[in-house]
C-alpha cells in the first residue's frame, strides 16, 4: 500500500452494539452494566473511573506543585459505527449536551453505514532552526546530500521505535525569510507509531542538530516538534439520513450554515469549536494532549492564508447530506497520562483501540458527528431551547428539588420562559404545599 495513504485495518472485536437503548436515562451503575455487557470491560475498570482512583501522589508524577486532582464528567457516546464496526466513544467534557449530540448525530449516520475513516502514517515532524548561515541555498543542498547520514543518526536515538516499524521517513529543508535573516529549517519526519511522539522527535532533533549545523556552517537554535502536524492526518466521512435530519429543507439550511463557515472566519471559528467539542473530549478522556491537537487543528484551518472551517458538507447524488472532516490528529496510546491516568486507561479499553491510528480515526469521526449535530440544531430550533432546559434542571437541583419535583418545575419554567432561581424556589414551595402541578 502507498506510504501515507494506508487505510487502517480495524480489529473486529469491538463493542458488538453501540446502540444501547435508554442509555441516557439510566443511572450511572446501570450505564456501567450496559457497557460491561457491550464490551469486555471488567468491574475494576469502572472503579478506575471513580474520582478517587487517581491519587494526588500518582498525579504528582505527571505534573508539579500538585495539591489535588481535578475531575470532569466522563461519558460514553453511543450509536457509532466506524468502518463497519460498532464503537463506544469515551468523552470527558464539562459541557452539557455534547455527548448526547454526538450520539444523536451518530444515530443519523447509521442507516447509511456510519462513518468511514482513514489516516496517514503517524508522522510527526521536528524542526531545527539554523541561524547565521552565510549561504542558505547551498547549505540546504549540502544537508540534503548528507541526509542518509543524518537520518541514521536520528534513528540511532530510538532503536526500539525503528524495531516496531517506526523511525525517520524523510528529511526536508526549508528557507524561511524572517525580519533579520533567512533561517534554514531542517524538518525531520518521523513515524512515531503508537506514541504522540513529541519526546521521540525532540530527542532526535537535539541529537542531530550539531551535525546539521556543522554541514550548514551555521548554528542550531530551536530544536522542537511542530504542532502543525499536517503529515499525521485522520479523515472521516458519513452520509446523514435525510429523514432523520428532518428533510430537505433542513439539509439545505445545514449547507447554508456550512457555506457561511467556509466564507467567514468569525463563523468558521465557532463551527470549528463545535468540531473540537467532540475532538477534545475524546482526546482528554484518553489522556492525550488537548493543546497539541487544538494547535494542529487551528493551524490546519488556515488555507492560503485565510482561516476557514475544517469540515465540508455536500449533497450527494441521492440528495442526502455527506459530511467529511480531515485534520491533524497527534494522539498516542503509550506514554504520559495515557498510561498513568486510571480513567484514561479505562477509556482506552472502552474504545477498544489497538493502534494510535484507530484512536485518531475515532476522534475525527466524533468531531464530524459533533459538528453535524450543532449545525442541525442551529439550522432548526437554535441551541437555546436545549440549553435552557438544562439550565432549568440545574436551577431546580440547586434549589434542592427531587427528580420528580425537578421534572414538574422544568416543564413550568419552559412554559413560562422564566429561568430565575427565585421563581424555582417559589414553585418548589408551592409544589410542597400541594400546588404547582
Ligand atoms: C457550542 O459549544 C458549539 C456551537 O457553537 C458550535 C456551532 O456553532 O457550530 C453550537
Amino acid at each position: 500500500m502507498a506510504v501515507g495513504r494506508r487505510r487502517t485495518e480495524w480489529r473486529h472485536t469491538m463493542a458488538e452494539n453501540s446502540r444501547i437503548a435508554g442509555f441516557r436515562n439510566m443511572t450511572v451503575d446501570e450505564r456501567r452494566a450496559a457497557i460491561a455487557d457491550a464490551t469486555e470491560l471488567e468491574a475494576e475498570s469502572f472503579a478506575q473511573m471513580d474520582a478517587t482512583a487517581f491519587a494526588p501522589e500518582a498525579a504528582a508524577d505527571l505534573s508539579e506543585n500538585v495539591i489535588g486532582v481535578f475531575s470532569l464528567p466522563l461519558g460514553t457516546a453511543t450509536n457509532f459505527t466506524i468502518n463497519g464496526t460498532d464503537v463506544l466513544v469515551p468523552m470527558a467534557t464539562e459541557e452539557a449536551s455534547v455527548i448526547a449530540a454526538a450520539s444523536n448525530a451518530a444515530r443519523m449516520a447509521r442507516p447509511q453505514g456510519g462513518f468511514s475513516t482513514s489516516s496517514t502514517r503517524p508522522v510527526m515532524q521536528a524542526q531545527i532552526q539554523l541561524i547565521n548561515v552565510a549561504d542558505p541555498h547551498a547549505a540546504r543542498t549540502r544537508i540534503l546530500e548528507r541526509q542518509a547520514e543524518i537520518i541514521d543518526l536520528a534513528n540511532a536515538q530510538d532503536p526500539k521505535l525503528v524495531e516496531v516499524g517506526g523511525g525517520v521517513t524523510g528529511l526536508e529543508v526549508r528557507l524561511v525569510e524572517a525580519r533579520s535573516e533567512t533561517y534554514l529549517l531542517v524538518h525531520l519526519l518521523v513515524d512515531v507509531r503508537d506514541a504522540m511522539g513529541a519526546n521521540a522527535v525532540n530527542t532526535m532533533a537535539e541529537a542531530v542538530s550539531g551535525t546539521v549545523a556543522g554541514i550548514a556552517e551555521g548554528e542550531a537554535l530551536l530544536r522542537i516538534l511542530t504542532n502543525k502536524a499536517d503529515r499525521r492526518l485522520a479523515r472521516a466521512r458519513a452520509v446523514f439520513d435525510r429523514e432523520l435530519l428532518g428533510g430537505e429543507e433542513v439539509i439545505d439550511n445545514i449547507l447554508r450554515a456550512f457555506e457561511l463557515a467556509a466564507a467567514d472566519p468569525y463563523r468558521a471559528a465557532t463551527h470549528n469549536k463545535g468540531i473540537m467539542n467532540g475532538v477534545s473530549a475524546v482526546v482528554l478522556a484518553t489522556g492525550n494532549d488537548t493543546r497539541a491537537v487544538e494547535a494542529g487543528a487551528h493551524s490546519h484551518a488556515v488555507v492560503d492564508g485565510r482561516y476557514t472551517c475544517l469540515s465540508r458538507f455536500e449533497k450527494n447524488a441521492a440528495g442526502d447530506l455527506v459530511g467529511t472532516l480531515e485534520m491533524p490528529m497527534p494522539v498516542g496510546l503509550v506514554g504520559g497520562a495515557t498510561k498513568v491516568h486510571p480513567a484514561a486507561r479505562a477509556a482506552l479499553q472502552i474504545a477498544e483501540v489497538s493502534t494510535a491510528q484507530e484512536l485518531a480515526e475515532i476522534i475525527v469521526a466524533t468531531g464530524l458527528a459533533q459538528n453535524l449535530a450543532a449545525l442541525r440544531v442551529l439550522a432548526t430550533e437554535g441551541v437555546q431551547r436545549g440549553h435552557m432546559s438544562l439550565h432549568a434542571k440545574n436551577l431546580a437541583a440547586s434549589a434542592g428539588a427531587t427528580a420528580d419535583e425537578s421534572a414538574i418545575i422544568v416543564a413550568r419554567l419552559i412554559e413560562e420562559k422564566t429561568f430565575r432561581f427565585d421563581r424555582v424556589q417559589a414553585l418548589l414551595t408551592e409544589l410542597r404545599s400541594g400546588g404547582a402541578r
